[in-house]
C-alpha cells in the first residue's frame, strides 16, 4: 500500500503504460509516442495489436502537423496481452478499459498490486467517479480520474479528478507530469458526476434537444447557431471571460448587474427534455440530413483537420494552452 508522504513520480516519468487500447487508449498511446516517452500496450483483443499500429500511425500523421516528432522510435511502442509484463518499468498508467465498473475496479486492483506504491494511476472514464473507482480493493491514495477529450491526441484538455480517498500529491504529479508534456490539464477537487466540461457539454446538449423537441429550430440549425455563434468565441476564451468582455468597460461586475436577471429568466426557461422514442427519431432524422451522406469516418478526417488548423492558430497566439496567470 502507499505510505503517507509519497512522492508520486512525475518529472522523472520516462515509460507509460495503456490498459485497453481502443478508440482513447490508441490515441493516448500516440500521444505519449510523440513525446519521446516509451508506451507498454495491454489489451484483451486477440487482435489488439494490429489495431493499435493503425490508430497510431494515423493519429501521429496528426500530430505530425502540430510539430515535428524528432524523438519517436517504433520500438518505443510494446504490445502484449500479459498485464505484469506490460507494467514492468512503468512509471504512470493510464486505464482506458470499457466503461464497466467492476471491469475497471478488478483492473485497478491488479494494477496497484503489481506497481510500485509511487506509480500514479489515471483512469480515463467519462462517467465513473474517483470514489467508485477506488471501491474494488485497489490502492485508493493513487487512483485518480485523468479524463481526456475526444481525439485525445489532440485535445488539450485534460481533467484529473482525485477522489475522497486519492492523495492530494498523486493528482498534483498527474497534473505536472500533463502540463509537462504539453496538455492543458485542471484540478478537479470534489468528484461530480460527469466530472466538469461534460457537465458542461450535457447542459448545452440538453437544451439542444429541448430546442429540437419543442419545434424551435431544427437539428442542422441549432448546429449552426453554436458553429458560427459561441462556438468560435469559446475556442478563443471561456464563458466567464466572455461575458467579462460582454459587460463593456463595466466588465463581469456590470454584466451581472446589467443583464443577470435576464440571464436568471432564460435559465428559468431552459427545457428538461426526455430522449423518447420521438424526440430520438427527429435527432436521428436531422443528423443524416446535416451529414448529407458522408460517412463517420470522412466527417472524422474533416473534425481533425480542422482541429489542427484551430490548434495551430492557438498556438501561434503565444501558446494558448498556458494560463494566462502564472501558479
Ligand atoms: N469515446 C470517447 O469519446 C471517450 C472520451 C473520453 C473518455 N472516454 C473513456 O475512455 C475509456 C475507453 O473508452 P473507448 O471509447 O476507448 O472504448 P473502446 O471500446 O474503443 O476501447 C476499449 C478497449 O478496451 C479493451 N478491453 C476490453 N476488456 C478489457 C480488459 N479486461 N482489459 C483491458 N482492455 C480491455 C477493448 O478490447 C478495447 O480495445 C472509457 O472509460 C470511456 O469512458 C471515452
Amino acid at each position: 500500500m502507499t505510505e503517507a508522504g509519497t512522492v508520486f513520480r512525475s518529472e522523472a516519468i520516462g515509460t507509460v503504460a495503456i490498459i485497453g487500447a481502443g478508440l482513447i487508449g490508441g490515441g493516448w498511446a500516440a500521444f505519449f509516442l510523440s513525446r519521446g516517452l516509451k508506451v507498454r500496450v495491454y489489451d484483451v483483443d486477440p487482435d489488439g495489436g494490429a489495431k493499435l499500429q493503425k490508430v497510431v500511425a494515423t493519429a501521429l500523421a496528426d500530430l505530425e502537423q502540430l510539430s515535428p516528432i524528432a524523438s519517436f522510435e517504433t520500438e518505443n511502442l510494446f504490445f502484449s496481452h500479459d498485464l505484469q509484463t506490460v507494467l514492468e518499468g512503468c512509471d504512470y498508467v493510464q486505464e482506458n478499459a470499457p466503461e464497466k465498473l467492476d471491469l475497471k475496479q478488478a483492473l485497478l486492483k491488479q494494477v496497484t498490486d503489481l506497481t510500485p506504491a509511487d506509480v500514479v494511476v489515471g483512469s480515463s472514464t467519462s462517467s465513473f467517479q474517483p470514489s467508485e473507482l477506488q471501491d474494488g480493493g485497489a490502492d485508493a491514495r493513487r487512483i485518480v480520474v485523468a479524463h481526456p477529450f475526444n481525439p485525445p491526441h489532440l485535445l488539450p484538455l485534460v481533467e484529473i479528478v482525485a477522489g475522497p480517498a486519492s492523495d492530494p500529491a498523486a493528482q498534483e504529479a498527474a497534473y505536472r507530469f500533463f502540463e509537462r508534456l504539453g496538455k492543458a490539464p485542471i484540478r478537479i477537487t470534489r468528484e461530480a458526476a460527469g466530472h466538469v466540461a461534460n457537465r458542461m457539454t450535457a447542459a448545452l446538449w440538453r437544451e439542444a434537444v429541448n430546442i429540437v423537441a419543442q419545434g424551435i429550430a431544427s437539428v442542422e440549425d441549432v448546429d449552426r447557431a453554436i458553429r458560427f455563434g459561441p462556438g468560435l468565441r469559446w475556442a478563443v476564451d471561456g464563458p466567464h471571460m466572455l461575458y467579462h468582455l460582454g459587460g463593456g468597460e463595466g466588465g463581469i461586475a456590470h454584466y451581472l448587474k446589467h443583464l443577470g436577471p435576464a440571464q436568471e429568466a432564460r435559465w428559468r426557461s431552459l427545457g428538461t427534455p426526455s430522449l423518447t422514442a420521438d424526440v430520438q427519431r427527429q435527432l436521428v432524422e436531422g443528423v443524416m440530413a446535416e451529414a448529407a451522406g458522408r460517412s463517420i469516418g470522412e466527417l472524422g478526417a474533416r473534425r481533425d483537420r480542422l482541429l489542427i488548423s484551430l490548434l495551430k492558430t492557438l498556438d501561434a497566439d503565444g501558446g494558448a494552452r498556458k494560463k494566462e496567470a502564472a501558479e
